[in-house]
């Protein structure tokens, strides 16, 4: 299979995300707290973790009694996922969301992405909601940057070259319009501001 550059960045970078995993835990866990009143998980039995990465939203989301499944193309991400995830009951799989998933439609109540949407073109973002949407049966959760920027960000992310920059400016009008010009990705957008750079961009799939 051959390597897009952003699973050649991820795999090179994996090691150092790891060192991350417990600080990415405790934030996971305060934005989850701060945005419990508008997105309550506990009414929810599965969840698909697409981009998982080094697997710290798994750990939280089965630390709060959800059934987790977490996807991601790059290898390196995944073998550290492998390794913290040790012992716990969550299912990993490498794939990108870009090509369908082995899993049939309405397969999980929810589906998050984390801080994948900003690093995709316009037009694999808008695949990956067209995915994530076939395959959820309450809620689509985009877990992305907003607008607030700060200057470590802005070097990381030109660093990157991902889409972050268009990305923070159009995120919302672009996940409401996915749904007008194809008809196919969201009945609805919510957007719930977090304290800091990211935001819940909460969902309602199309059935
Ligand atoms: C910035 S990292 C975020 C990792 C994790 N979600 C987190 O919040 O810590 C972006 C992740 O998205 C993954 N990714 C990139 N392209 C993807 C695709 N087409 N399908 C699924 N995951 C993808 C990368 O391999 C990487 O692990």
């Amino acid at each position: 299979m051959v390597k897009n550059s952003s699973e050649v960045l991820f795999n090179a970078i994996a090691p150092i995300y790891g060192i991350f995993f417990d600080y990415q835990r405790r934030q996971f866990n305060r934005s989850l707290e701060q945005a419990k009143t508008r997105l309550d998980l506990s009414k929810y039995q599965s969840i698909l973790d697409v981009g998982c990465g080094t697997g710290a939203l798994c750990f939280v989301l089965h630390e709060n009694g959800l059934s987790v499944t977490g996807i991601d193309p790059a290898a390196g991400m995944l073998k550290i996922a492998k390794r913290k995830l040790t012992g716990h009951n969550i299912s990993l799989l490498q794939a990108s969301v870009l090509e369908p998933l082995p899993f049939a439609d309405k397969s999980f109540d929810v589906t998050i992405a984390s801080f994948v949407a900003h690093g995709l073109k316009p037009d694999e973002r808008r695949k990956m909601y067209h995915e994530m949407s076939r395959l959820s049966r309450s809620k689509v959760l985009i877990y992305d940057y907003n607008q607030k920027r700060s200057p470590l960000t802005t070097l990381l992310e030109w660093l990157e070259q991902g889409d972050y920059f268009r990305f923070i400016k159009h995120a919302e009008s672009e996940m409401v319009n996915c749904l007008s010009d194809l008809k196919q990705c969201f009945s609805s957008v919510e957007v719930v501001h977090t304290t800091g750079q990211a935001s819940f961009y909460i969902c309602t799939p199309q059935n």
